[in-house]
Order: C-alpha cells, then structure tokens, then sequence
C-alpha cells in the first residue's frame, strides 16, 4: 500500500472533478450522487482529454470531448465511443484528507466490481 494525501474532503465538491497527479499518474476525484469520493484514472481512453475537464453525470464522469460516460464505481465506459475503462484507484478518507493508491487499482471485473450502473 503506498497512499498519498491528495486532497481535502472539502475541495471535492458533487458538481466539479479536481484532478492530481501522484507519481506521474493523473487523477480525478469526483463525488457519486451519494457524495462519496472516487479516484479516476484522468485520461479519457477515447484520446488524450482530462476527464476532470469534463462534467459529472449521477454517477459518470463525462468526457467533453466526445460525451462518453465513465462510470465511477467500475471506471467502464457507459457509452461509444470510448470502449475501455479508466483505472479505478482505492480512497480512504481519514477525518479530512483523502487518500489514494494509484499503485494498486480495483480489481473492478466481475464480482470485485462494487457497484455498476447499467
Ligand atoms: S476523447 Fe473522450 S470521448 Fe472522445
């Protein structure tokens, strides 16, 4: 496990994604339509657009460019054209600060997948 603080609980809001960098990966925190925090890999798999440039959607980060929907929970593309998922980094929240492992992504296939919107 190698956690780093990336932010403060208050600075992710439910409408706006922030992005990070940790050790060279960019990320976008996002809060689900229930406020809790998601770590996103930040680079739609479409082309080279900063996800957290984009718009969340319930429980998607939307991509501006061309409007596919990652869903938060999976990292999976609910719509065309992008068609493979973003990483999905582990959070802890400790008080205020929030963490994340960007070394040891979610399992997110089959049933370690936490929750899917279809
Ligand atoms: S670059 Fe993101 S959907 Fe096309």
């Amino acid at each position: 496990m190698s956690e780093v603080r990336v932010a403060s609980t208050s600075e992710i809001s439910l409408t706006d994604p922030i992005r990070v960098e940790v050790d060279g990966v960019p990320v976008s925190l996002v809060r689900d339509s229930a406020g809790e925090i998601h770590a996103l890999g930040d680079t739609c798999t479409h082309g080279e657009i900063s996800l957290s440039e984009g718009f969340i959607e319930g429980d998607s980060l939307e991509c501006w460019a061309h409007g596919s929907r990652f869903n938060m929970f999976t990292g999976k593309p609910e719509n065309l054209p992008a068609f493979e998922p973003v990483p999905v980094f582990p959070v802890r929240v400790d008080g205020d600060d929030v963490m994340i492992d960007v070394h040891n992504p979610i399992d997110v296939s089959g049933d370690a997948a936490r929750k899917e919107v279809s």
